[in-house]
């Protein structure tokens, strides 16, 4: 049986420009859905999925993600003091007992691929995830990684996430071509970083969850520049396939690109309509709005 996964890397050393002027001061992962930053729903994430080193492999612009993790006894003392224990207990959730946050630095911004390679002297020898906190994956039952790494504990390959995305995308994503995909999973014989629509293999496209083998470094050592000049994890993974199986996995959930300006809006929406205390105050808020604008209804 495979080794328990530890590690969840977490690879945010990018710079955040879509985001400007926001992410001037602001790291993009700090960015907030409602009331968490999208570095925590990952976190939460990984944490639910059995993970307890996280590995935030990060650069000098970045110090506000290793604040956050950082224990505010300040905070903790003024919340306690006022009687405050609900938002005390939320600052002490942030990074729970048990837990520990690691940094490393990524001292040149080389791609994905080499973010990655940068995790190996903590991650060692095993077989670990890799999250990107960008994609934001809502889910009622089990969270994606969760439904990962219990696949993963089935088959011991390494297992990457997939969902179908329209063909003119394609350059957008990593992308997958399989064989005996059921409809769930099945074993990648092809991955290519960012084909054109013509040349795409398929329109399965990778989204921003991973749980691979610690033989994947040794590959990335030796993995050259690829597309848009970069280290690309993809190039390594597709040298994995030829060494062992590695499952493309269609996670239950949805996925939200937190990367760009309307995929935040999006989640933010599912969120603000899926929440407790808010929810009934949304979804009015989104009918005056769309009454303002005389739309007569969101159909
Ligand atoms: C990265 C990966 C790509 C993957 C995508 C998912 O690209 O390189 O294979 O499909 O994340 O979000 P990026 O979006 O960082 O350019």
């Amino acid at each position: 049986m495979r080794a328990r996964i530890r590690h969840a890397v977490f690879p945010v050393a990018g710079l955040g420009t879509r985001f400007l002027p926001a992410t001037k001061t602001v790291p993009k992962e700090m960015l907030p859905v409602i009331d968490r930053p999208l570095i925590q729903y990952a976190v939460d994430e990984a944490i639910e999925a059995g993970c307890d080193t996280l590995v935030f492999v990060t650069n000098r612009y970045k110090h506000a993600i290793a604040d956050y993790f950082d224990k505010a006894y300040e905070l903790e003392h003024k919340l306690e003091r006022a009687g405050k224990h609900e938002q005390l207990a939320l600052v002490r959730k942030i990074l729970p007992d048990g837990v520990r946050a690691v940094f490393v630095t990524q001292a040149e911004a080389l791609g994905l691929g080499h973010a990655v390679l940068c995790a190996k002297p903590i991650v060692g020898d095993n077989p670990f995830a890799v999250l990107l906190p960008d994609d934001l994956i809502w889910s009622s039952g089990d969270g994606a990684l969760k439904q990962m790494v219990d696949r993963a504990g089935q088959t011991g390959g390494s297992v990457i996430a997939v969902q179908d995305v329209p063909r003119d995308q394609t350059s957008s994503y990593g992308i997958v071509a399989t064989e005996g995909f059921d409809g769930r999973a099945g074993r990648i014989r092809e991955i290519v970083e960012k084909p054109s629509p013509e040349d795409a293999p398929s329109t399965l496209a990778v989204v921003g969850r991973y749980v691979l083998n610690p033989a994947i470094f040794d590959l990335l050592e030796h993995t050259g520049r690829g597309a848009g000049g970069e280290i690309q994890l993809t190039d390594a993974i597709a040298q994995l396939l030829s060494r062992e199986t590695v499952e493309a996995f269609r996670f239950r959930g949805t996925r939200f690109d937190c990367g760009t300006h309307i995929g935040l809006v999006e989640a933010t929406i599912r969120y603000a309509l899926d929440h407790e205390v808010i929810s009934d105050a949304a979804r009015q808020v989104m009918q005056s709005a769309l009454d303002e604008l005389g739309v007569e209804d969101l159909k």
